[in-house]
This record gives structure tokens, sequence and C-alpha cells, in this order.
């Protein structure tokens, strides 16, 4: 791909925050696979048909891992500092990454989430009765949206209750974008310093978790892992299923308030959780732009030849509004029942913790809108502070009251 006949530059702004970048509905219908800059210069292709993005995303011809040089970054600095660690078992490649699927599915299958309900139900109720004690407007996303999944993977990664304040604190330093390089550097350090105790405090004592299953299995006995890679999956479990959870939770509830009548008929019949919650997650695809891959070989997409070691940015939510698979994407319909979405990825990497996230979501939402029935968004939808520069979208701050 010739640098001088780069397209527009990556990533494009969302202008409504519940619509995809308006730009991504004419590159579908004019020129579906198209060329981009990134931010650090460099060309990438980007892919908005849906069938498009399920080819790529399935395909063994492209490659996750980040040290390749034509890895396409939306943020270079982060792929930078990621480069010079070994990668989390979602940049490796089969038949590495097949290793740590393999390990971990059991983990996350329906049938375990459904075993960690109560917890996530006691997490929500918990997190409810202290929101209630407060005097309103109080911000859902400090109180609410990112208190839900760090206290559920502490749960489930077996992080003492006396210790889920520091692990959350360090949490919020990682993710925060008014932390800076040098907080969020001694964030991870202190985390792994922390996952790399708590490894050896369940070799010794193990407990009914995830950590001292990984480490009691998989570590001592057989040696098939080593410890770093042990706390490498730990720490990418944990920064996976935070903010990604965080954001629907909170972007969620926005999207609820603002078309009432969806939200009326979902307090009427509890039964539509489930397609209410597939409906936002397509409507909302917070990670449009999380896979990024590059070609291991000359291949055809869409009748567009990439080229080996081009990166390709295959867009979420471009697919999940694609008119050929979804009409009207752009009503938010939790009638619809068409779940075929894109958001948790597809292919390989297809996201791991997606059953754990929709139990999230259904318990946040469900028990939040029954048990406060009169909650408003303290301001206007449209000046609410939204994270446009993230590797997700998401809200920052979220003032509620009841
Ligand atoms: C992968 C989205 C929640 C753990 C992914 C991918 C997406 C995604 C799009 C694919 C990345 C790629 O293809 O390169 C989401 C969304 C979530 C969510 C929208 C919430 C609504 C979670 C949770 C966990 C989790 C709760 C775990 C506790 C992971 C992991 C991967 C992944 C470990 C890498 C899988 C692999 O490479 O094999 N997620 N995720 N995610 N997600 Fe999630």
């Amino acid at each position: 791909m010739a640098e001088d006949t780069l397209g527009q530059d990556f990533p494009m702004q969302r202008q409504c925050p519940f619509e995809p970048p308006k730009e991504y509905e004419r590159l579908r219908a004019e020129q579906p696979i198209s060329r981009v800059r990134m931010p650090d210069g460099t060309p990438a292709w980007l892919v908005t048909l849906h069938e498009d993005v399920r080819t790529v995303l399935a395909s063994p011809a492209f490659s996750s891992d980040l040290a390749h040089p034509g890895m396409p970054a939306v943020n270079p600095e982060i792929r930078t500092i990621a480069r010079q660690q070994r990668p989390p078992f979602s940049r490796m490649d089969p038949p590495e990454h097949s290793f740590f699927r393999r390990m971990l599915i059991p983990e996350f299958t329906v049938k375990r989430t459904k075993t960690l309900r109560a917890g996530i139900q006691s997490v929500v109720d918990g997190l409810i009765d202290d929101l209630l004690r407060k005097s309103p407007p109080v911000d859902l996303v400090d109180e609410f949206a990112l208190p839900v999944p760090s206290l559920v993977i502490c749960q489930l990664l077996g992080v003492p209750y006396s210790r889920h304040e520091f692990f959350q604190q360090q949490a919020r330093v990682i993710l925060s974008r008014q932390s800076t390089r040098e907080q969020v550097g001694a964030g991870f350090t202190a985390l792994r310093a922390y996952l790399d105790t708590l490894v050896e405090e369940k070799l010794h004592t193990p407990g009914d978790d995830l950590t001292s299953r990984l480490a009691t299995e998989h570590l001592e006995p057989t040696g098939e892992l080593c410890r770093q890679d042990l706390v490498a999956s730990c720490m990418l479990l944990l920064t996976a299923g935070h903010e990604t959870t965080s954001h629907m939770i909170s972007l969620g509830v926005t999207a609820l308030l603002e078309h009432p009548d969806q939200l009326a008929a979902l307090q009427n019949d509890l039964t539509l959780l489930p397609e209410a919650v597939e409906e936002l997650l397509r409507y909302l695809s917070i990670a449009d732009y999380v896979p990024s891959r590059v070609a291991l070989e000359d291949v055809v997409i869409g009748g567009t030849v990439i080229r080996a070691g081009e990166g390709v940015v295959p867009l979420l939510a471009a697919a999940d509004w694609d008119p050929k698979v979804f009409d009207n994407p752009g009503t938010l319909d939790i009638h619809r029942g068409n779940r075929r979405h894109v958001a948790f990825g597809y292919g390989v990497h297809q996201c791991i913790g997606q059953h754990l996230a929709r139990t999230e979501l259904e318990v946040a939402f469900s028990t939040l809108f029954t048990r406060i029935p009169t909650l408003q968004i303290a301001a206007p939808s449209d000046e609410l502070d939204y994270d446009h520069d993230g590797m997700l979208f998401g809200l920052h701050e979220l003032p509620v009251t009841w």
C-alpha cells in the first residue's frame, strides 16, 4: 500500500454518542474495503461490511501478533509499551493461543457463569444499597458501573475482599484517561506484583477460584504454564473484562433512559432482558476497533487484494449497523431477536468473557431499574462526558438522580 495513496485519518469520531461515525455508512455503501491513515501515519485497511468483517476475523490468514511491524495501532504509545513485554494470549496466534483458550474455556462456559450469578447479584445489590444512601446527583460510573465488573473479577480471581479496595484503585488508575504514563506503568507493576503474590498464596492455600485452579492444575503439577504467563492471563482478564463491561453498563443505562418506550417495555416484561442486552451490545458496539489484524499472506477480501504484511481494522460497529443484516440498524429495538452482532468479535479470539459480561449486564440493568424506577440522568445526554479518545467508546461520568 503506497503511503501517498492513503485515505482519510482513522479513527473517525462519533457525531452522536449512540451512532457509529457517519462516515461508516458511506464507506459501507461505496468503498467497503478502504484505506486509512493511522495516528502514527502508517496505512491500514478498514473493513465495514458484516460479511467481510466476519471473514477477516475467522481467517487464519490474519494475525493478532502485536510485534508484527504492519499491525495497525490506534494508540502507538500503548503498542510500544506492550511490545516490550511478553504478550497476553489475546495477542498470540494459534497454536500458542489455542493452549490458553483450551485452559480457560471451562472457566467461562454458560454453565460456569450461571454459578456466578448469585455472587454478581449480591455485588449489584450491595452497590445499589450504598447508592441509595447517598443524596443525588451521584456519578453512576464511579458508584456502580466501574465497581460492578471490578468486584466481580475480584470474586472470579479469588482476590480476598479485604484487598478489593487496592485492586480497584490500581485498576482505576490504569483505566483512567487522567493518569499519566508513569502512573499507568506503576499501576501495572503494582497489580502484576500483587497477582504474583496471589498466585503464591493460592499455591499454598487454594480456594474455589480461577487463580487457584490455574495454579494448582496447570502451573505446579504439569509445568505446562509458566508463572509469568499465568500472571499475564490474570492481568488480561482483569483489564479486558473491566472497562468494557463498565462502559456497557453506563452507556446501556443512558441509551435505555433516552428510549423510554424501550425501557418501559423491558420493565413490563423482564423476560425480554436477554434480548435487550443483545440489542444494546449491537447498537452500542463499544469495542468497535479493538480487534486489529495483519495479513500473513496475500488474501482477497470482498474483491480487494490485501497484501502480506498489511494492517487491517475490521470495524465491529460498522458490521453491527450493516442494513443487509439488521433492518433499520439505527433503531434500538429490544424485540429485534437478531443475535448475529459481532460486538464480542468473531473467530478464535471471540470474547472469552461474553457469557459473564451478559450476566453482569442483565443483573445490573434489571436490578437498577427495578430498585430505582425513577432513575434519571441529571444532565442533557448530549452534554455528557463521552470518551472519544480511548480504545472503547464510553462515558467518563454519568450524573444521575432519582
Ligand atoms: C476478547 C469485547 C467483556 C475477556 C474480546 C474481543 C472483543 C471483546 C470485541 C475480541 C478481540 C479481538 O478479536 O482481537 C468485549 C465486550 C465486553 C467484554 C464488548 C463487555 C460487554 C469481557 C469480560 C472478560 C473479557 C467480562 C473477562 C472477564 C476477554 C478476553 C479476550 C476478549 C480474555 C481475548 C480472547 C482471545 O484472544 O482469545 N472482548 N468483552 N471480556 N475478551 Fe472481552
